[in-house]
């Protein structure tokens, strides 16, 4: 366990918002928790659960305990012909962790290649990319009850995954943290590619379909985000700020009639999704700037820090974007991004 006091939460989010925590807290074992709730000045104060800060804004100092999870062991449970579950530790980077699945040969995590973030984050967000999400591969979740350090399993069907959520995140947000999470993936012969995501066939149009290895996708995704996404290294971000919205029947009828060249996707329910980014592309936001903060020229979903933005200045930011879209499409953008 390692505990740090004052100290600035810059490097671990990925907007490099400079904001501070009291303390920063690292638990690898479920004892450590019992041992924090015994001091009597920790167990007092408000604890908040973060992962690599890949999906937050911080608007303000964090008046109490930033915990985050240390284990980071990937262990092989059990194995068939087909399939291998992989119990991995919710403190691992999930890119590192999606390279070794692929390095061994394993299918399933392939399409969600340099997503930034813990594996820990997996299933608090459902993340998804490309055709797959993470509750398509997750089969069971452990987590540590910050109360009473007790132990907790959740099954896939128990974790009430939606489109970037889950149980986690509603629920048992700061109660839980996810300690391990189990993964079942197939062996390469076994496992076949997910090509639904229309750009990655196109990138991998040259290669036939046996051909086609984890490696191969993952390859594929990595120079794709590459160049669609910016990189939080060089200006910070978290990726999507905005869901894409699900709008109605009727609703999208009305629309596309105005807007005859909107992308849109019908779901299964008969509603459709609108891609957030091309809403705001649309409404003139592409590139534009508040202060230090501004709307990616790459990808307009993606609001960046272009160097010492404060949280509420990226806030501001997506409140105009919120009601500028709203105005002139009637739709309003809710983030996918936790303000803090
Ligand atoms: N578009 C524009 N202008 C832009 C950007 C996008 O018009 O500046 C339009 C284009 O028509 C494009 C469409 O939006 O075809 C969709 O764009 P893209 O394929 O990049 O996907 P997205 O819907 O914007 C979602 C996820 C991403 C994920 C990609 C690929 C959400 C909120 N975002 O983005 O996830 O990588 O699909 O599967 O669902 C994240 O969650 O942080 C994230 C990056």
């Amino acid at each position: 366990m390692h505990i740090q006091a004052n100290q600035s939460l810059q490097p671990y989010n990925t907007f490099h918002i400079d904001v501070k925590t009291q303390y920063l807290v690292e638990i690898s074992n479920q004892s450590d928790i019992p041992i924090l709730r015994s001091d009597i000045k920790l167990a007092s104060l408000p604890w908040f659960v973060l992962g690599d800060g890949s999906n937050v804004l911080f608007t303000h100092d964090i008046q109490g305990i930033t915990v985050r999870c240390g284990y980071r062991k990937i262990r092989v449970m059990k194995e068939d012909n087909e399939s291998v579950w992989l119990s991995v530790g919710a403190g691992i980077s999930w890119h590192e962790f999606v390279r070794h699945t692929v390095e061994n040969g394993y299918w399933g995590l392939e399409n969600l290649a340099l997503i930034p973030g813990t594996v820990g984050a997996a299933p608090v967000q459902n993340i998804g990319a490309y055709g797959a999400e993470a509750r398509d591969t997750i089969t069971r979740v452990q987590t540590l009850n910050l109360m009473t350090g007790e132990r907790q399993e959740f099954r896939n069907a128990d974790c009430q995954f939606g489109y970037r959520t889950s149980i986690f995140k509603q629920t048992y947000r700061n109660q839980l943290l996810v300690h391990r999470v189990t993964f079942k993936l197939k062996k390469l012969p076994f496992g076949h590619p997910d090509l639904t995501y229309e750009p990655l066939q196109a990138a991998l149009s040259d290669i036939p379909k046996e051909a086609l290895t984890p490696q191969k996708i993952f390859d594929a995704v990595v120079d794709i985000r590459k160049q669609r996404l910016p990189d939080p290294n060089v200006y910070g971000n978290a990726g999507s700020f905005f869901k894409n919205p699900i709008v109605s029947a009727e609703y999208f009828e009305r629309l596309i009639e105005k807007f005859p060249q909107m992308p849109h996707h019908q779901l299964l329910d008969h509603t459709y999704k609108i891609p957030a980014g091309w809403l705001i592309e649309q409404a003139g936001w592409k590139g534009k700037r508040h202060g230090q903060a501004a709307v990616s020229e790459q990808h307009a979903l993606v609001l960046i820090n272009l160097g010492g933005a404060t949280g509420e200045e990226i806030l501001e930011l997506a409140h105009m974007i919120q009601e500028d879209v709203n105005q002139k499409f009637g739709i309003y953008l809710e983030p996918e991004v936790t303000i803090i």
